[in-house]
């Protein structure tokens, strides 16, 4: 993993006046959104028959409402995403199915709840296929095909082949067909997910094993889903994902079909990442600033509690650093450990996976200053916990010239809540 940069660029509606000015008014640590990124992505993805919001990269009702507004549906991964969808708005039920729950595992409550909504169940282990046969015989399903191999920017973002836990493994199509015919389950379509990041030689073989996959079936599948993993350019010269390449080869693999089935087959993207992403920052003010031996340590009031990525992936986000007002800071940059308030050693934002700390050149900070983590909005508010009994933080979407609070902060009286009031 490269070092994240220490230079990166506020631009758009999150200007650095205007970073300054959220912070300034809802405090630190503070997430904001660019609602203008975030309707610039799902144009570019406009191609795809349904473009299906994988919430769980940024599960805000303020930012699934935006979503619904566009015309993009969603999926849910747990009854709190479920509850989620609806309060956004989203009806559910029909042949639109604007929510469709996918995951490995039905909980009983989450099994109650999709089978009264009649929520359309991917399946992901035939125990699913299984359970909601008996619970809801004719329930609409999919099937979530682990075709056997996959890719992730980390081991822990792979989510195909033998090491992962996703899907059901590609030689047991068969038997989760036993299972739809037993429960009289209606097959709507069969979907794969392979982990996070493109990479356009597994896209092929991933195209080709749905059409075999779909083949074997020997179903009137109606739709057939290309899941989510495209990539965002994260580093200084990551590369785009070409959205038309991308989705040339789905397309080619979808005609495939529709002229051995003689009828339309709906083609769906199941993005996260890439819709939200780029849209996202984090801004953390500075407040302390030590030297270590040979390493110099930054310390700001966010920790991994609030950003997660860089502690559970050595991930890598840019980073800009603000002086009062809002102004970039650009010079004199200084090899700096970049770290948190939290009473772990791993709470450092610069380190590679497994853990060794990464000094970044960053422009010198003051105390006071504001350090703004770049596209954070994927995996970041949505992977927060309250570690150390740090309440959640709020998330703010600037919309051209208006910034609404979309989520306020957590009080420490909400947090003790569940303790006290038993
Ligand atoms: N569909 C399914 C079934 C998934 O499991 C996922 C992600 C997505 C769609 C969306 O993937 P995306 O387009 O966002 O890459 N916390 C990690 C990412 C975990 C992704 C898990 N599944 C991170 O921060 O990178």
């Amino acid at each position: 993993t490269a070092p994240t940069s220490g230079t990166g660029e506020l631009s758009g509606a999150l200007s650095g006046p205007r970073v300054a000015t959220v912070a300034e008014r809802h405090g630190t640590p503070v997430w904001m959104y660019d609602a203008a990124r975030i309707r610039a992505q799902i144009a570019r993805l406009r191609q795809f028959d349904v473009i299906r919001f994988a919430q769980k990269a940024c599960s805000n009702i303020h930012i699934l409402r935006l979503m619904r507004e566009e015309g993009v549906l969603v999926d849910a991964v747990s009854v709190g995403e479920v509850e989620r969808a609806l309060a956004a708005g989203y009806t559910v039920g029909g042949p639109e199915e604007p929510v469709v729950f996918t995951a490995d595992l039905l909980d009983r409550a989450t099994l109650r709840r999709v089978v009264e909504l009649g929520i359309p169940v991917n399946a992901g282990s035939p125990q699913m296929l299984d359970q909601v046969g008996r619970a809801a015989p004719g329930h609409p399903v999919w099937i979530r095909i682990n075709p056997g191999f996959g890719h992730g920017h980390s081991r822990k973002t792979n989510t195909g082949g033998e090491h992962s836990k996703h899907g059901i493994w590609h030689e047991y199509l068969a038997e989760s067909l036993e299972l739809v015919d037993r429960h009289r389950l209606d097959l709507v379509g069969l979907h794969m997910h392979i982990g996070s990041g493109v990479d356009y030689l597994h896209l092929e073989q991933v195209c080709e094993t749905m059409v075999k996959q779909v083949r074997l079936t020997g179903r009137d599948v109606r739709a057939i889903s290309a899941g989510g993993g495209l990539s965002v350019p994260y580093r200084p010269g990551d590369p785009e994902v070409d959205t038309d390449r991308y989705f040339r080869l789905w397309d080619a693999a979808r005609q495939e079909l529709v002229s051995e089935l003689g009828h339309p087959v709906r083609l769906e993207i199941e993005p996260g990442r890439f819709l939200v992403a780029g849209s996202g920052v984090l801004a953390a003010e500075v407040r302390a600033d030590k030297p270590m031996g040979g390493n110099h340590f930054v310390l700001v009031d966010a920790g991994f509690n609030d950003l997660m990525r860089p502690a559970m992936y050595g991930s890598s986000h840019r980073v800009s650093v603000l002086a009062p007002g809002g102004a970039v800071r650009g010079e004199a940059l200084r090899d700096t450990v970049l770290a948190g308030p939290l009473c772990e050693s791993g709470d450092v934002f610069t380190q590679v996976e497994g853990g060794d700390v990464q000094p970044i050149p960053l422009p010198r900070a003051e105390i006071g200053d504001l350090v703004v983590f770049h596209d954070t909005g994927a995996y970041g508010a949505s992977m927060s916990s309250t570690y150390n009994s740090r309440p959640l933080i709020p998330e703010v979407l600037v919309d051209g010239d208006r910034t609404r609070l979309i989520r306020r902060r957590q009080t420490v009286q909400e947090l003790l809540a569940l303790e006290t009031e038993v």
